[in-house]
């Protein structure tokens, strides 16, 4: 069998049937607080833990927040395979969130170029993005995002880097036609209660569990129920 990557998340391996396809790029979308950087974390770590170099970019929470959430749920953040680049734009490594409001590819190649210079520094085989929607956020031209997405998923795919991508855009986007797999969060209110599903809705070159699974969020990160499917009434959709 084709080798696959684990996410780190027992229940959602199985859901992919097996894992990921190494050297791919995949979204994770959701809407906020529907667990999206630490299913992140998870794949992370569950590469540091195999001994791989992981980069993970964080666009949204600083890696100060980063590090004492992502704690909290038990993940080891000072582990020397994995490197948190903070390109918030109170961080300390200015990424592209200087040129925020030039042009998008002006922007994106930054982050790109900087990508690249810290892949010389070491072999790393896992990257993740976090979230992707601040990039797209500078882009004016729809056609050169697509032109500059694609390349840069390419010239990943060539180094055999496997890409997680989270987003919070609710409607499809561009981004979901362009890479090859693609898990959604969801949370619902069931009776007043906070429910939380996972589904996968893309898998290039693999089949997949095509349900709806519960999870939920504690102590140690996600946690996913396979062996349930959520249904929800169509009333209670948030
Ligand atoms: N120990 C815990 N027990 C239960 N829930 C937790 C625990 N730790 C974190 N959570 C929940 O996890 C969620 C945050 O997850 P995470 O930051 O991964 O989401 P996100 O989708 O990345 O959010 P955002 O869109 O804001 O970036 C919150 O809803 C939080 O309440
Ligand atoms: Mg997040």
């Amino acid at each position: 069998m084709e080798t696959r990557l684990s996410t780190g998340i027992e229940g959602l391996d199985r859901m992919l049937n097996g894992g990921l396809l190494p050297g791919r790029a995949y979204l994770v979308k959701g809407a906020p607080g529907t667990g999206k950087t630490t299913l992140a974390m998870h794949f992370a770590m569950a590469g540091v833990s195999r001994g791989e170099s992981v980069m993970y970019i964080t666009l949204e929470e600083s890696a100060e927040t980063l590090r004492t959430d992502m704690t909290r749920l038990g993940f080891n953040l000072n582990d020397p395979h994995l490197t948190i680049i903070d390109a918030t734009p109170i961080g300390d490594n200015y990424v592209f969130m200087d040129t925020f409001f030039d042009s998008f590819a002006k922007g994106f190649d930054k982050m790109v170029s900087a990508i690249k210079d810290e892949l010389r520094t070491r072999r790393y085989t896992r990257i993740v993005i976090d979230p992707i929607t601040m990039v797209k956020l500078t882009s004016t031209d729809e056609i050169e995002y697509r032109r500059l997405f694609l390349s840069f998923l390419k010239s990943m795919h060539k180094r055999g880097i496997t890409l997680v991508m989270t987003s919070e855009v609710e409607k499809t986007d561009v981004e979901e036609y362009l890479v090859s797999g693609i898990i959604e969060l969801k949370s619902f209110d069931l009776e007043g209660e906070l429910v939380r599903g996972i589904r996968i809705t893309k898998l290039r070159g693999s089949g997949f569990d095509t349900a709806i699974r519960p999870y939920v969020i504690s102590d140690g990160g996600i946690v996913v129920f396979t062996d349930k499917i959520l249904t929800i009434p169509s009333s209670f959709k948030t």
